[in-house]
């Protein structure tokens, strides 16, 4: 089989069908991800896909392969996504691309803030929040535009504190930044660091109760803290990584509602069933199809083959997610599968070290979303044809044009 190009539209169009063939060609596949650079091995099955993001021998900075020549990586990347390079250590270098004791030490200080009762404390500010944008909405509407955005924005941009004036260029500065067009998002993300330069430059003059000065103080028993150039790229992460990708659960959940009306009865008949729902929805239409790249530290055996030191790997999280090896039944969308809420089975957050931090506040925010939506509109109907959105690894729409009844 020729390496499968992740950018091939066919395969954006059917996720479901192309990686189904895909997972069935071998436990490795060769893939590419963008022009230009190295090609990778996927890993598609439910077993490797865990066993991949759960073995410390893969790492996701090459410069933690020994002898790994990392100089002409970051320069493939940097060159194929053409960004200045001022600005690569924003992108480059976050926690997503820090390993070992670097990666425990930044995972530690941000995790002693962004805490789980951090989330539940900001419980009641979400559903009045969704409320609120409930109400404004027009009878007929694009649900993305209106709902599945602003909530999401909102609510990390309350958790982190970013002042209201500031929101509207974080939305359309982040937006600007997905297009994948090479060079495209230089200057908003320029304009976002500054952004948050001067926010954080507030902060430590006058701190309120917001995760950002939290993390602006905190610090471990050592006395060690984040650096300047560390707080910015984790407030970007956790503001880029937390709104877009919550965005489109909330589109792709309530476009798999509307079109299973059997399984949205389910859960209005019995509304102690969503979080169980939002497990299920995470892994039969995730917004996220694929990791960050993997490299292997060492020759690591995968499904009996070999991946050689140095070479690389994508965990292709849709096909874990619909393995039939792993789920019975794996295309049908069955609100009801999980027997246990508490304990997710699906890959839809990743696996292992750098498993999704803001798993907890994502699930909370579609829980409360989907409930609020579903009991103020039991009429809810599709009014025109969703628009889907093709970007390699990762499923989103568009438009979502609903009548609300
Ligand atoms: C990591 C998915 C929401 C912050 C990840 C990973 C996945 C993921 C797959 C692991 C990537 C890898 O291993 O290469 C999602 C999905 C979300 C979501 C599907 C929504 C439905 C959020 C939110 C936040 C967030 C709301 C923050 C408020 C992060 C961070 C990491 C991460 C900081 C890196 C963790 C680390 O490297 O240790 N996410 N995420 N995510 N996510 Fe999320």
């Amino acid at each position: 089989m020729n390496a499968v190009n992740l950018m091939d539209p066919a395969l954006m169009q059917d996720p479901f069908g192309g990686f189904a063939r895909i997972r069935e060609e071998g436990p490795l596949v060769k893939g590419s991800l963008a022009r230009g650079t190295d090609p990778v091995w996927l890993v598609t099955r439910y077993e490797d896909v865990k066993q991949v993001l759960g073995d410390t021998r893969f790492v996701n900075d090459p410069a933690s392969v020994p002898g790994k020549e990392v100089g002409d990586i970051r320069e493939q990347v940097i060159a194929a996504r053409g960004i200045d390079p001022d600005l690569a250590p924003y992108i480059l270098d976050s926690i997503l691309d820090a390993d070992g004791a670097d990666h425990l030490r930044l995972r530690r200080l941000v995790s002693r803030e962004f805490t789980a009762r951090r989330v539940l404390d900001l419980r009641p500010r979400m559903a009045e929040i969704t409320e609120s944008l409930l109400d404004r909405l027009d009878h007929e509407t694009d649900l993305i535009e209106n709902f599945a955005y602003p909530l999401p924005i909102t609510v990390i941009c309350e958790l982190v504190g970013v002042p209201e004036e500031d929101r509207p260029t974080w939305r359309e500065q982040g937006k600007a930044m997905m297009t994948m067009a090479p060079g495209a998002m230089n200057a908003p993300l320029r304009e976002i660091i500054e952004l948050t330069r001067s926010l954080i430059g507030r902060r430590r003059a006058e701190p309120g109760g917001d995760l950002l000065s939290a993390l602006i103080r905190t610090h471990d028993e050592d006395g060690d803290r984040l650096s300047d150039l560390e707080l910015i790229t984790m407030v970007l992460t956790l503001i880029l990584a937390g709104h877009e990708t919550t965005a489109h659960l909330i589109g792709n959940g309530t476009l798999a509602l509307l079109t299973h009306p059997d399984q949205l009865d389910l859960v209005k008949k019995d509304p102690g069933l969503w979080p169980r729902a939002v497990h299920e929805l995470m892994r039969w239409c995730g917004p996220v199809h694929g990791t960050r790249m993997r490299y292997a530290a060492e020759d690591v055996e995968i499904g009996g083959q070999t991946i050689k030191k140095g070479e690389s790997v994508v965990a292709i999280l849709v096909s874990a997610n619909l393995d039939p090896r792993r789920f019975d039944d794996a295309e049908r969308l069955d609100v009801t599968r999980e027997q246990d809420s508490r304990r997710e089975v699906h890959v839809g957050f990743g696996h292992g070290l750098h498993y999704c931090l803001g798993a907890a506040l994502a699930r909370t925010e579609a829980e409360i979303a989907f409930n609020a939506l579903f009991r103020r509109f039991p009429g809810l109907a599709l009014a025109g044809e969703p628009e889907r959105q093709y970007m390699p690894m990762s499923w989103r729409l568009a438009k979502l044009p609903v009548r609300l009844s």
